[in-house]
């Protein structure tokens, strides 16, 4: 069977805590297992993490870790009773004094100082993800007077968002940083951070990470409404990450759904434009909590992310709580497949009429191109360092495999989030230089990638083992002796 191109991520949680489950679920095609902070002890996800590397390396598998760090998520305190009920017309007060465990239907405490200066009469909040809305009208010294437009229940700690944002709490809690340290010593591929405003969060969560000696890549979460307010506020986002995640919860509250999905491809558009990995994230097989079959607009909804051309789809709490996790691994793994079929996933304009800037993403565009045009090509084989350049061979799109050959382990994993790239351990050090063409071309042959007659296209640096120096390409015809 041909190799998927779009990437799955799914979420570990109580439902897919055991050794059978999490084999299941990379048999099934997880990509890259989520680890998400929101929930869980330190020890749980250290567990999940252990069995993850095992299973996979049992299986001869590649599978990324993501850390999700929790963030500043704003939430209501708790009430009295577990739960209100609010009517349309009800008087709602969100105070920052009130007991944070004693909430009622008529006020609740919150932890969040700021909300009175953050907020004025006539905003709208958005509470539980938009289930319950209330219209601002008036601001005392420490709390918030609300009137209730969408009634419903309210339970403990449920989220808040102001519609169009502005709840701007600083994005990495002290929470985060002990989960940074969890993820450095859990030896992540990736790390995702929650609600950044800026670059200049990205750039604080990526000091913590290397002072704690992690070489994990970090996923911008973009799910505030001033992040994809103007394309300068969302580029110098994408430009501090190495990935972002269209996380839909949280941003369609704030921008409302009307915009989301026009948001959606543009933010696609835009990491890939820039060389970055992109996610897309939330709800996509929602209704496979509950049920073994996803529902036609769930369907359309992971296959229009696949044509936009993302590199994953993600799962939530469809695989981390849920009662169907395989089955919604494997429904993600055939719709994909079903869209990469579409002739548009195969065609690509990517900067064709741009300058680049470097000899290494020259060669790898390069090949690219090469490999779209020449029929007879199968396969691309990339020696890489760091995974920088399948990186930017994957950001063109194409029908062709792009296999990923490293010995380092971390990038074996990271290559694992990227579309259409297969991770492959391979060590040019192990071999006399004049061998390396024979032997990386006889991997695939070995694996049934390419039959002799194909050819394959081969990206390398004159130096073995250190990134950022390819230089050149090579179309090899298998089946010929190879130098
Ligand atoms: C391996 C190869 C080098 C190549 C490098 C590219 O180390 O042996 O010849 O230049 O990969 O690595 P990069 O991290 O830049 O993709």
């Amino acid at each position: 069977m041909s190799l998927r191109r779009t990437k799955i991520v799914a979420t570990l949680g109580p439902a897919t805590s055991s050794p059978e489950k999490i084999a299941e679920l990379i048999a099934a095609g997880m990509n890259v297992a989520r680890l998400n902070f929101s929930h869980g002890s330190a020890d749980e996800h250290r567990r999940r993490a252990r069995l993850v590397r095992e299973i996979a390396e049992e299986n001869g598998q590649h599978v990324a870790l993501l850390g999700d760090l929790q963030g500043p998520k704003i939430r209501i305190g708790r009430f009295t009773d577990g739960r209100i009920e609010l009517d349309v017309g009800d008087n709602f007060r969100l105070s920052t004094v009130h007991d944070l465990e004693n909430g009622n239907s008529d006020i609740v405490g919150l932890d969040y100082p700021d909300l009175v200066s953050d907020c004025r009469a006539g905003d709208e909040l958005l509470l539980d993800d938009g289930r319950v809305v209330l219209q601002v009208e008036s601001v005392g010294r420490d709390e918030v007077r609300c009137r209730v437009t969408v009634g419903g229940p309210l339970s403990n700690n449920k989220g808040i968002n102001r519609r169009g944002g502005g709840l701007s709490a600083a994005a990495l809690t002290d929470k985060d940083r002990n989960d940074i340290n969890l993820a450095a010593e859990l030896e992540m591929e990736y790390v995702a951070v929650s609600f950044p405003r800026d670059a200049a969060d990205m750039n604080l969560a990526r000091k913590l990470l290397r002072d704690a000696e992690s070489e994990a890549w970090l996923i911008a979460k973009i799910e505030r409404a001033e992040a994809v307010a103007d394309d300068e506020t969302l580029d110098g986002l994408i430009q501090a990450s190495d990935g972002v995640m269209v996380a839909r919860g949280d941003l369609g509250v704030e921008i409302g759904d009307a915009e989301l999905v026009g948001i959606q491809k543009h933010i696609i558009s835009r990491a890939r434009k820039q060389n970055k990995v992109v996610i897309t994230a939330t709800q996509m097989m929602e209704s496979m909590i509950s049920s073994p079959m996803p529902t036609r607009a769930e369907v359309s909804d992971v296959a229009n992310a696949a044509l936009d051309y993302t590199d994953a789809v993600m799962l939530s709490a469809e695989t981390a709580a849920g009662d169907f996790p395989v089955e919604a691994v494997r429904a993600m793994d055939r719709i994909c497949r079903g869209a990469e079929k579409h002739p548009t996933s195969q065609k690509s304009g990517h900067r064709l009429y741009q300058k680049t800037e470097r000899c290494d993403e020259t060669i790898a565009l390069a090949a690219m191109y090469a490999g779209n045009h020449f029929p007879g090509v199968t396969a691309i084989i990339t020696l890489t360092e760091s995974g920088f350049t399948p990186l930017i061979m994957s950001r063109i799109r194409s029908h062709l495999p792009i296999f990923a050959f490293s010995p380092n382990a971390q990038t074996l994993g990271r290559v694992a989030l990227y579309r259409g790239v297969q991770a492959m351990p391979f060590n040019p050090a192990d071999m006399p230089s004049s061998d390396i063409n024979q032997q990386a071309v006889n991997k695939l042959l070995e694996g049934g990638y390419v039959q002799p007659g194909d050819w394959v296209i081969l990206t390398k640096g004159d130096v073995y083992n250190s990134r950022g120096g390819t230089n050149s390409m090579k179309l090899l015809h298998v089946g010929e002796s190879l130098v």
